[in-house]
């Protein structure tokens, strides 16, 4: 039987692989106030002030603690200018449709670089949730979704890796609601590439701030030992959070 993975007393009509599923009830980085109705108030964004304890556990494979410090404070950058555009798209009031331009405006500015920044927070929020693991062979409902797509788990990991070093900013495991399978997807920046009706699952940030300082330009060294430290328990709850309420 097919494996059923993320469906559907809801289902998820129409979301960016790398954006709004996931982003809806992230665990680690959360969306504060959603319970904020009033539109004249801006629905503010955190993230946590301290990377989870059990990231660390990656120095073991030479993922370091002091690569995930720098790294909080780009993942803290992109919550902050969430916030920031969100507050700039309000008190810009009901916008003037003639002055929106697409070569150059102030709509398309803060439009435009809303999903970098928005995105950037929840590519990170499941980059650092789903970090802290074992490793190895994909478990649970995701292990057989990735063996029904892929054929095996070695060979999942062999796409991984070369999407990987295909990419020039991020690689996702999404669940496609359509197909009802998994695929890996690129994506050279956070908002490049999206794809709707896909639930994120994992992230896989492969920018030189993610490995620079353990590996140099090695980032083969740096996907493999990324591999080693993957919760697949974690990943399996959040595929699990995303379809039910
Ligand atoms: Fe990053």
């Amino acid at each position: 039987m097919e494996p059923e993975f993320l469906l559907t007393r809801r289902q998820v009509l129409a979301t960016a692989a790398s954006a709004v599923a996931v982003g809806a009830l992230p665990k680690i980085g959360s969306t504060a106030r959603l319970e904020n109705s009033n539109p004249m108030e801006p629905k503010l964004v955190e993230v946590p002030s301290a990377i989870p304890e059990k990231v660390y556990t990656s120095e073991r494979v030479g993922i370091s603690r002091k690569t995930h410090d720098e790294h909080l404070k780009l993942w803290q950058g992109y919550a902050n200018k969430t916030n920031e555009i969100r507050k700039a798209l309000l008190e810009m009031g009901v916008p003037d449709p003639t002055k929106a331009n697409q070569i150059y405006s102030q709509m398309r500015a803060l439009k435009v670089d809303y999903t970098f920044a928005y995105e950037g927070l929840i590519n990170h929020n499941i980059y650092f949730e789903t970090l802290g693991g074992e490793g190895g062979p994909a478990t649970g409902k995701t292990g057989e979704l990735i063996v029904a797509a892929y054929g095996s788990f070695e060979n999942w990991v062999a796409d991984w890796k070369a999407t990987g070093m295909a990419g020039r900013g991020w690689v996702y495991l999404a669940y496609d609601h359509a197909e009802k399978r998994v695929f890996n997807y690129i994506g050279d920046a956070q908002n490049t590439f999206p794809i709707w009706n896909h639930t994120l699952v994992l992230a896989m940030d492969v920018y030189e701030h993610a490995y620079f300082i353990d590996f140099g330009t090695a980032r083969m060294k740096y996907i493999e030992a990324y591999l080693q430290c993957i919760d697949w328990d974690a990943v399996n709850a959040l595929g699990e959070r995303v379809t039910v309420g």
